[in-house]
């Protein structure tokens, strides 16, 4: 639809027809309104304008009928216009349970993404077609915006903080993706393509990468680093343990309770003595020198695959 005039993009999403239903009913319900009141005044002017021995002596000053009317009828459309923005926003906040997820980092100026297998590409986003796509994604830097105009889709990325944003595909094809947030010199360059292929294409051309998932690379720094000989289970108790932590409430030495979630997690790497557990001394080296953005991914990835469950290798130690 629409095709045949170039400033709409395409539709490739389950979000785009419903935006665009919306913007459209926007843009010509304000354009009728717009119509009906200028075309009211110039006929009104012309209509009653000043003749000279024109005599208008009962002028209406009052019809509470008409006020009536046009209190209640613009209300009642308002308020269906607000339902209409509000569902289509909580559909987007809303992301589906089984929903793909891929890690997008923004730095001056590219994008880094990372698939569910390690699978790696840098300014270029490969999906499958017709599978809900979930991007949880982090600044190294400044301030960025991921946009993807033919998914009418986007959502900043923001330093020190995990944005989400999801989307299903629904046509095969090249999509640009942009910055959309002026973060320096040469945001203008900071784009890429999107393909969305035919699932099976999409796996094969998964595997035809570096396969080290997020998860596993978490745990091989987390080993390479000595963390557990603190945090794991029995390690001496010189930290907190980390198994079924995560999205878990936790005390602090001033008494406030936080939740560990991932900002907190990247917190205590980059900044170990900001939040205290209580219990414990600060004893945790700083660790902003030796991770970077995607690294901290990574380690955050491992603690929430530790979820509840002990993992075998813990076991009966
Ligand atoms: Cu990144 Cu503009």
């Amino acid at each position: 639809m629409l095709d045949f005039i170039p400033i709409f993009a395409e539709q490739a999403s389950t979000f785009a027809p419903r935006t665009d239903a919306l913007f459209f009913f926007l843009t010509i319900v304000s354009a009728i309104i717009t119509l009906v009141i200028f075309l009211g005044i110039i006929f009104l002017g012309v209509k009653y304008r000043h003749k000279p021995g024109e005599d208008r002596p009962s002028v209406p000053y009052e019809n509470v009928a008409l006020e009536i009317a046009w209190t209640v009828i613009p209300g009642i459309a308002f308020i269906g216009i607000f339902f209409w923005g509000a569902l289509l926003s909580y559909d987007f906040y809303n992301v589906p349970e089984d929903a793909m997820e891929i890690n997008v980092v923004g730095k001056q100026w590219m994008w880094k993404i990372q698939h569910p297998n390690g699978r790696r590409e840098v300014n270029s986003l490969h999906i499958p077609l017709g599978q809900p796509v979930k991007l949880t994604m982090t600044s190294q830097d400044v301030i960025h915006d991921f946009y993807i105009p033919a998914f009418r889709v986007k959502q900043d990325l923001l330093p020190g903080r995990r944005t989400q944003m999801w989307f299903e595909a629904t046509k095969k094809g090249e999509y640009h993706l942009f910055c959309a947030e002026y973060c320096g010199t040469n945001h203008s360059t900071m784009g890429g393509t999107v393909y969305v292929m035919d699932p099976a294409d999409y796996q094969e051309w998964l595997e035809g990468g570096p396969a080290l998932p997020p998860v596993m690379a978490g745990e091989m720094l987390y080993q390479k680093l000595g963390c557990m000989t603190c945090h794991d289970a029995g390690a001496r108790s010189r930290g907190p343990e980390l198994q079924g932590m995560f999205l878990k409430e936790v005390t602090l030495k001033d008494g406030s309770v936080v939740t560990a979630d991932e900002t907190y997690i990247k917190e205590s790497l980059l900044d170990p003595t900001a939040k205290i557990v209580e219990g414990f001394t600060p004893l945790m080296p700083n660790f902003t020198t030796q991770l970077n953005t995607e690294e901290i991914a990574q380690i955050i990835a491992y603690i929430k695959s530790l979820g509840d469950e002990t993992p075998s290798r813990l076991r009966n130690q």
